[in-house]
């Protein structure tokens, strides 16, 4: 099963990244190709309003991250109930598996615990779990931001596509954090609604939490992992920054749909910084990982290869709207791109 889910999740993500890479490729020859990627991939101020058939209000944004809320919850809490589990206890380390195994009469969890403590393992679940949390603190804050910082207009619409590539995005962005110990969490879950059963609830309970195993996952992590977050707090601050100039940009003005040139922090040198910041936030889980895993790799770069896109007709839509538009600023990349 985790082969299985490792495999389909990555074919998805190439599947997704692959018309967007070709999109993005400067050749007339592919006009035609292009502008039918763009007509599923515009939003807001981009989206022609005469192109309207087959879309739903950009507002709905917000579908995103309610999604994305509940679905790492609920990861994070199986990855985080399965650590414990599988965690000894510090002052029975050797022993702990089979007195448990024996006590319980060899339940499938103590099953699970001896098969898999090794240290490689323990890192592993640890980093899917920091990912994970990473990914909370995300989704959270672009959720309020969606209900109280951004005033969408009420023209701003993006295409069905656009809508269900978002659901899809937000989906497979937690599971894809956590893919590598699918199976061991969907085997966790099973035995716990069984024990649940067996045992009932208060007896499950009755051993109280030992804080120090609870806590143990992240003291697993390694350097990199510490690296990676300090890369997505820089990127999570950045879009929190542009995040608060685009909301604060329609204050006291009369028409809630009219466009402004923004100014401040990333503003000053590219023309969407937030997506920018949004793949240095990606960048941080690549680098959390250890750079080793492909299915992370390959979600970044449908981050980049989508907001790159994105951002180009931004950039020319400022272009050609203001013609006061500052000239040094580039469209997503600093003197690049
Ligand atoms: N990971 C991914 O693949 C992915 C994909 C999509 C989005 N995102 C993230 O989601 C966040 C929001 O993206 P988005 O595409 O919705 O951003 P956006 O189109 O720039 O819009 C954000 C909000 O700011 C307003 N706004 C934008 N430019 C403005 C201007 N010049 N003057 C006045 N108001 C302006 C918009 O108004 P309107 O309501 O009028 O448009 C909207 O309410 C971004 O940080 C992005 O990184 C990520």
């Amino acid at each position: 099963m985790e082969i299985g889910l490792v495999t389909l999740l990555r074919a998805a993500w190439i599947a997704a990244i692959l018309p967007v890479v070709i999109a993005l490729i400067p050749s007339s020859k592919l006009n035609f190709f292009k502008q039918l990627v763009l007509g599923f991939a515009k939003r807001g101020k981009i989206m022609q309003s005469s192109s309207n058939k087959l879309s739903v209000p950009q507002k709905l944004f917000i579908h995103f991250y309610i999604l994305a809320f509940v679905w790492t919850t609920l990861l994070l809490a199986a990855t985080w109930l399965y650590a414990y589990s599988t965690t000894p206890k510090i002052s029975e380390p050797l022993l702990f598996s089979s007195i448990a195994s024996h006590l319980t009469g060899g339940s499938r969890i103590f099953s699970l615990q001896r098969s898999h403590t090794s240290k490689e393992h323990r890192s592993r679940i640890a980093v899917s779990i920091f990912l994970l949390l990473l990914m909370e603190a995300q989704v959270l804050r672009r959720l309020f931001e969606s209900i109280y910082v951004f005033k969408y207009s009420p023209s701003a619409r993006m295409h069905i596509l656009g809508y269900l590539t978002g659901l899809f995005f937000y989906t497979a962005v937690p599971l894809s954090l956590c893919c590598n110990n699918a199976t061991e969490l969907y085997k966790f879950g099973l035995s716990l609604i069984q024990e649940f059963i067996v045992k009932g609830k208060d007896r499950m309970l009755a051993s109280g939490v030992d804080w120090s195993r609870f806590f143990n996952p992240l003291m697993q992590l390694r350097w990199y992992t510490w690296i990676g977050a300090a890369i997505f707090c820089w990127g999570w601050i950045h879009q929190r920054r542009c995040h608060a100039i685009l909301g604060s940009l329609r204050e006291n003005r009369e028409h809630s749909d009219e466009y402004v040139v923004p100014h401040g922090d990333w503003f000053q040198y590219v023309s969407s910084p937030h997506y920018l910041a949004e793949i240095v936030i990606y960048a941080g889980f690549v680098v959390a990982s250890g750079c080793s895993d492909l299915t992370i790799w390959l979600l970044w770069g449908f981050a980049v290869a989508n907001l790159a896109l994105a951002a180009a007709e931004t950039h020319r839509w400022y272009l050609h709207k203001f013609d006061n538009y500052p000239r040094t600023r580039f469209a997503i990349f600093p003197s690049v791109y």
